[in-house]
């Protein structure tokens, strides 16, 4: 029953333009047993994608779909077996994938087929989930891989408060925009926070192998200090684009308050290694007893201020809140373009809802100027108004999306 429908899916009689201007994004998309859709398959062009519908639609897991083309836990922060659709009556299939995510990434001329997904492993003791990622059909070594082919940004509405909160979140932002220069700013975060862990386990264990800890300290030193100068590097060209850019939306200055950031300003890099070795040595009794590492870049918060108001981000309104991260969104997009020529793809949702009129064509003028793919999200499709034939629109309704007369899910 399901794969005659999935044979029936309506065919597209527009062909999606990709090359003009040199644009990166996602020309097709399919998603299998993800969050509310049983299956999906849309095709579109390197226009702005307006996704339009009520509340629940289905809307942020289209835009939760295209974050797992990344490395990392996708705009959720999702366990993975969450993201597996919660089947009802009797369509539940026998499978060893929960879910999956296909898509074909166009690049100037070039395609790349990303698959991504979870597997359920049963082995004789015990079952387990893993995520599985394929590029053009190969099993990729590891979900890293994909940040050679894609990359992206996105804001969410639980991203209002993210200058209120804890400095991890702000610092999981900043490292996404990292990233989306350097895909290995996963790998050294991954492998600071492993060696980290690893210290933390042996002191609180009082194994006491001293060389041992000398080893994951230096590790951390390397890492963390390679850590803290891709973050510092990203701020400064950050500022630079912010500062060059005319129009409504705010110029922010960023800092980074943290020892090693400000070690790094005073000394060559290897010296903050050393430093930071000799931190962690001496903190070692201290550490043990507190369960973690009393320096390091972990400890490192973003600072954003509004320049024009001269006022901290965290005192500002949630409208020049959003707009402070919209103006630091589009200044990574433009100084990612200017740089490598690969723009991300950018994922916004339900933000033209919080901007008002001036801004809101302001974003929309920028987004179809960048050579960026963006995806927007909103209930009412008259805030996109502006956005005209320079954008294209679906519409998502009960699990089925559809663009004009064309259905493209059916469950
Ligand atoms: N694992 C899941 N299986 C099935 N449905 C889900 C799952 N996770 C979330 N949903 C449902 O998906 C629907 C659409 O969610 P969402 O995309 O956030 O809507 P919106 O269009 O408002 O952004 C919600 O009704 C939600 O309950
Ligand atoms: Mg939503």
């Amino acid at each position: 029953m399901i794969a005659l429908a999935r044979n029936n899916l309506p065919q597209t009689d527009f062909s999606p333009v990709f090359n003009e201007a040199g644009r990166v994004g996602v020309s097709k998309l399919t998603l299998t047993d993800f969050r509310n859709y049983s299956h999906l398959r849309m095709e579109m062009d390197s226009r702005p994608v307006v996704l339009t519908g009520s509340n629940g639609a289905g809307k942020t897991n289209i835009l939760e779909a295209l974050s797992f083309l990344i490395p990392g836990r996708g705009l959720r922060r999702a366990k993975l077996v969450d993201v597996a659709r919660i089947k009802t009556g009797n369509d539940n299939l026998p499978s060893s994938a929960l879910w999956a995510v296909a898509a074909s990434v166009q690049n100037f001329n070039d395609i790349t087929d990303i698959g991504t997904g979870c597997e359920k492993r049963t082995s004789f003791e015990n079952a387990s989930e893993r995520r599985v990622v394929r590029i053009d059909g190969q099993q990729a070594k590891s979900q890293a891989d994909l940040g050679n082919v894609l990359t992206a940004i996105w804001l969410t509405p639980d991203m209002d408060r993210l200058f209120q909160g804890g400095a991890s979140a702000r610092m999981r932002f900043l490292d996404r925009l990292v990233y989306a220069f350097d895909p290995n700013h996963a790998k050294r975060t991954a492998a600071y926070t492993h060696a980290m862990k690893q210290r933390t386990r042996l002191l609180k264990e009082n194994v006491g192998d001293k060389s041992w800890l000398s080893v994951l300290e230096r590790t951390m030193a390397e890492q963390g200090i390679a850590v803290a100068a891709a973050r510092k590097e990203i701020i400064a060209r950050l500022i630079k684009v912010m500062s060059e850019s005319e129009g409504p939306f705010p110029v922010a200055n960023l800092a980074l308050d943290g020892l090693v950031e400000e070690w790094l300003d005073d000394m060559p890099a290897l010296k903050a290694e050393d430093k930071l070795c000799e931190f962690l040595e001496k903190d070692r009794n201290i550490d043990a007893i507190k369960g973690s590492a009393s320096s390091g870049v972990h400890k490192t918060d973003l600072k954003v201020w509004h320049i024009e108001k001269c006022m901290n981000a965290a005192l500002c309104s949630t409208g020049e809140q959003k707009a402070l991260l919209i103006a630091m969104i589009l200044a990574q997009a433009k100084a990612q373009v200017a740089t490598n020529g690969k723009a991300p793809i950018l994922l916004l949702d339900e933000i033209a809802a919080h901007l008002d009129e001036d801004r809101r064509k302001t974003l929309f003028e920028e987004l179809c100027s960048l050579n960026a793919q963006s995806w927007l999200t909103g209930t009412d499709v008259g805030l996109f108004k502006e956005l005209g034939n320079r954008a294209q629109f679906f519409h998502v309704h009960d699990s089925k999306v559809s663009m004009k007369n064309r259905i493209y899910a059916v469950n």
